[in-house]
């Protein structure tokens, strides 16, 4: 009866991860998506300390064959020691997580997914200790072949997951090179690791011995190094991504050896969102998925320093904001320098006076715009700008030539026009068309290029002006330059 209850909260935890998981599809549903995520965590943790807890004497007889094998004989010790662990590992979660800025995500969600590689490795491993005593004793394991390929594939993807996280996290956090890692023959290393693998899966599968399991965790470990270290900083976000993918298959792998649903559920989740959206950040990139599973690409174009020169323009806010003030639309493209700079508020204020000035105002996000997905749209909603006025990429990038002024908010690489012409690190990359605007006004602190390191031929056009500072003070200055205009008639009015 307790095992029915302990499987039926699982389930339910799975479906509200599922409901979760739709209602983080849309802004205006993301904080009950949100929502739906803790209650189905707090459901799945109660039940599994439910099940860690319980007495034999709560315990049907149907109890041993419904669960997870890790559930022990119950009592107050292993209650102890899960309560204890659950209170080290939400003390320090609760530490980085309020500590952290907007831009140092990546690299939080890098060293997150370290720890799931971690945990599938350890928990491959400790599962292999119980079956292979039962093994030993000359118990029949219902089919064993099976249920050694999901401890090895398990410790592999957490091994590879473990150690390229790692790695993604050292590159984005500078605390290790950026640069691609180009060994001599690098694919020959990474398909003879990979046979290496392989042959040991095998050779544990037909041995039940430790020894082949011990290499394939080593090899593992090594092939997530070399795999990420060959990749440039450049594409490390998608690395990230990629890295969600295989943090989310692990723990299902986990979840088969284990033989608990809701971990399985929870990892295919994790595994499927993650690839989807890789795959949607390599699109929008221009990169190929495949190569980016292989750790191959990151090298093909060298960033180029020597780029276009010429005479620039430069305006000054208050000048800019009588030009806004005049202007009958207006698209706002934010990249990483508004994140960096958090301007977001000022931003959000200069849109409401001019909407209410009778300005129409529109925003135009680039799908990579920033140093993860989705990072423009979560600092204007934190802003509070309305969601009908922000645009993706597609819908609105051929309205350019409607618009009176562009305002590039430190954005680079996701408006430069040399994406467009073959030979760059970002070339292939859809971009935004901000040079066919009326006026395109460019926020930043130098001439320097953007990530990518390719020079922004943009920042040289006639109709282009450079507005230098830091973003957060120059749209404050506009703010305070703006006339307080009196309400003109709507658009189109
Ligand atoms: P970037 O090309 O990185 O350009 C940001 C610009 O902001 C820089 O030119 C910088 O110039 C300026 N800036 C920095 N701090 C500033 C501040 N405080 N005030 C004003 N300006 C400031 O940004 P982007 O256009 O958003 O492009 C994103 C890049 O990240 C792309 O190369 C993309 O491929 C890459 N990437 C993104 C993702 C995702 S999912 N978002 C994933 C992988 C890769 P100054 O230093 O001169 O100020």
């Amino acid at each position: 009866m307790l095992a029915n209850f302990v499987q039926a909260t699982y389930i339910v935890a799975g479906v509200l991860f599922i409901f979760a998981l739709a209602g983080l599809a849309k802004f205006e549903t993301s904080k009950r998506g949100n929502a739906f995520g803790i209650l189905g965590m707090v459901l799945a943790v109660g039940a599994t300390i439910t099940a860690v807890w319980a007495p034999e004497s709560w315990r049907g007889a149907d109890w041993a064959d419904q669960m997870p094998s890790f559930v022990g004989k119950g009592g107050v010790v292993p209650l102890v020691l899960l309560i204890v662990a659950m209170l080290i590992g939400a003390v320090i979660g609760l530490f980085k997580a309020t500590r952290v800025e907007m831009t140092g995500m990546p690299q939080l969600i890098a060293q997150l997914h370290s720890f799931v590689g971690l945990a599938a490795v350890l928990i491959g491993l400790n599962v292999f200790i119980e079956t292979r005593q039962e093994l030993l004793a000359g118990h029949q394991i219902e089919s064993v072949g099976f249920h050694l390929a999901e401890i090895w594939i398990g410790v592999f993807i957490g091994a590879v997951t473990f150690t390229g996280s790692i790695v993604a996290w050292g590159k984005l956090a500078e605390k290790i090179s950026s640069k691609p890692l180009t060994l001599p023959g690098r694919n020959w290393i990474n398909l003879i690791t990979g046979v290496g693998i392989i042959a040991s899966g095998v050779w544990f599968q037909n041995s039940h011995s430790w020894f082949p399991l011990i290499v394939l965790t080593l090899l593992s470990l090594f092939l997530g190094f070399h795999l990420v270290a060959a990749i440039g900083g450049a594409d490390m976000p998608v690395v990230i991504s990629m890295l969600n993918s295989y943090s989310g298959f692990a723990a299902a792998f986990s979840g088969f050896a284990l033989g608990m649903n809701v971990l399985i559920i929870t990892g295919a989740l994790v595994g499927a969102s993650g690839a989807i959206l890789s795959y949607i950040m390599c699109k929008a990139m221009n990169r190929s998925f495949i190569s980016v599973i292989l750790g191959g690409f990151g090298t093909t174009a060298a960033a180029t320093s020597e780029g276009p020169a010429g005479e620039i323009q430069e305006v000054k806010a208050d000048e800019l904001a009588s030009w806004l003030a005049d202007a009958r639309s207006v698209m706002i493209t934010p990249g990483y320098g508004m994140a960096v700079a958090q301007a977001q508020y000022p931003v959000a204020e200069l849109t409401k006076r001019l909407t209410e000035a009778g300005v129409q105002v529109r925003f135009a996000i680039h799908p990579v715009a920033g140093r993860l997905p989705g990072h423009m749209n979560v600092l204007l909603a934190e802003a509070r700008v309305p969601y009908d006025i922000v645009y993706e990429m597609d819908e609105v990038n051929d309205e350019f030539d409607e618009t009176d002024v562009v305002l590039v908010i430190g954005a680079n690489d996701t408006v430069n026009p040399t994406a467009m012409e073959p030979g760059t690190p970002i070339s292939g990359m859809p971009v935004l068309h901000v040079w066919e605007a009326k006026k395109v006004v460019v926020f930043k602190r130098s001439m320097k290029p953007g990530y990518a390191g390719v020079e922004n031929p943009l920042f040289f056009l006639d109709n282009t002006y450079m507005l230098f500072g830091d973003a957060k003070a120059s749209v404050d200055s506009i703010n305070s330059a703006l006339p307080a205009a009196e309400a003109r008639p709507a658009i189109g009015a």
